[in-house]
């Protein structure tokens, strides 16, 4: 098949582009390589015949009218993904993020072609649950810009559905964690500050629970309903591990042989929800597979950082301005 894979650049993304290469599909991958996109998470894949890149914005309608056109299923993993950044500023979130499956959309639309569209989303477009999972008919209930403006994006691929009647699926995937994720997101932040000898800045009281789903099952996940999936359909992608974030801290912080003194408790992120679980039944009706342990998961992904300072090095220092003015705001500490 040929597929168009949108931030492939990115960290779930370039896990699937590799994925999907080597399950011998063809991929164009479509990237504006905003701070969150590398090239270099895909320098094997370069050599690879079946494999083009194509620097450009999803919102952009010209660039992506082509590339939808030659393509039999387009998988859009390209977003503003940070909720930190959300609050500060949510105007590129809603253009990438809306705009960007609009454009898409149309541009299905208008080739009057039969192409597949996954969307792919998040659990936390469900917001928190104190007990218990949500499921794919509950109701949205987002509570960030970031999470307000995917769950806009769903709505907005679901609406060409029924009014258009483009094929359209979408996941609904746990908080991903492994080798290749931005230096800014819980793990690989911890990670790498730890590794600078600093101390780690908690949200709260840290006993915000996640559920963590390791990136390659997340890639084989979408990959599975991509190919599987009844259209109209929305599926959840539950991890199956449950942590709270102390625990999930603790648990690094023994990797460097560190305690509780380099954590740095801060004020609670603005509407931190308390608790995402979905369940994945839907999933396993068409997919079922064993999840990578999340001590194994944990402990390699920790050690991949340890190991890959050139890679996450240069990225730490682009966002140091965002870090410092975002954490001083929390804090009375320096970081
Ligand atoms: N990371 C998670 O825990 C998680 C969980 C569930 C769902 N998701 C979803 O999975 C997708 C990928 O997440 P990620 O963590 O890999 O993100 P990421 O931030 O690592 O990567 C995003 C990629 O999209 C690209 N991009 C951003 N704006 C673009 C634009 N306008 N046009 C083209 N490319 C653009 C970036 O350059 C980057 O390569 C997102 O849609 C996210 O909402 C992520």
């Amino acid at each position: 098949m040929n597929i168009l894979i949108t931030g492939g650049c990115g960290f779930i993304g370039s896990h699937l582009v590799r994925l999907i290469l080597e399950k011998g599909h063809e991929v164009v991958n479509l990237d504006k390589l905003t701070y969150a996109g590398n090239l270099e998470n895909l320098r094997d894949c370069e050599k690879n015949s079946g494999y083009r890149f194509v620097k450009g914005d999803i919102s952009d309608q010209e660039t992506v009218f082509p590339l939808v056109e030659d393509a039999e299923l387009i998988i859009n993993l390209a977003a503003e993904t940070h909720v930190d950044r959300s609050l500060d500023s949510a105007d590129v979130f809603l253009k990438t993020n809306l705009f960007g499956v609009y454009a898409i959309c149309n541009a299905i639309k208008n080739s009057g072609k039969k192409i597949r569209l996954l969307q792919v989303s998040t659990d936390e477009v469900y917001g928190s649950i104190e007990h218990g999972v949500f499921k794919e008919t509950d109701r949205f209930s987002p509570t960030s810009p970031y999470s307000a403006s995917k769950a806009g994006a769903e709505l907005m691929a679901f609406s060409f559905h029924h009014a258009h009647g483009l094929d359209v699926v979408s996941t609904r995937g746990a908080n991903t964690y492994g080798p290749n994720q931005f230096p800014e997101k819980l793990i690989p932040f911890f990670a790498t500050e730890l590794f600078e000898g600093r101390k780690v800045p908690l949200y709260g009281d840290g006993k915000n629970v996640r559920d963590w789903l390791h990136v390659l099952d997340h890639a084989r996940a979408i990959y599975e309903i991509a190919m599987k999936g009844e259209s109209g359909k929305a599926y959840n992608i539950p991890g199956l591990n449950e942590r709270q974030n102390i625990d999930v801290v603790r648990k690094i912080l023994k990797s460097f042989g560190k305690g509780e003194e380099s954590i740095q408790y801060v004020k609670d992120r603005a509407g931190h929800d308390r608790r995402y679980a979905v369940e994945g039944k839907r999933l396993e009706s068409i997919f079922e597979f064993e999840r990578v342990s999340f001590e194994k998961g944990l402990a390699e992904t920790v050690a991949w950082y340890k190991n890959n300072e050139k890679w996450w090095r240069p990225l730490k220092k682009e966002s140091e301005d965002f870090f410092k003015r975002h954490y001083s705001k929390l804090s009375s500490n320096e970081r």
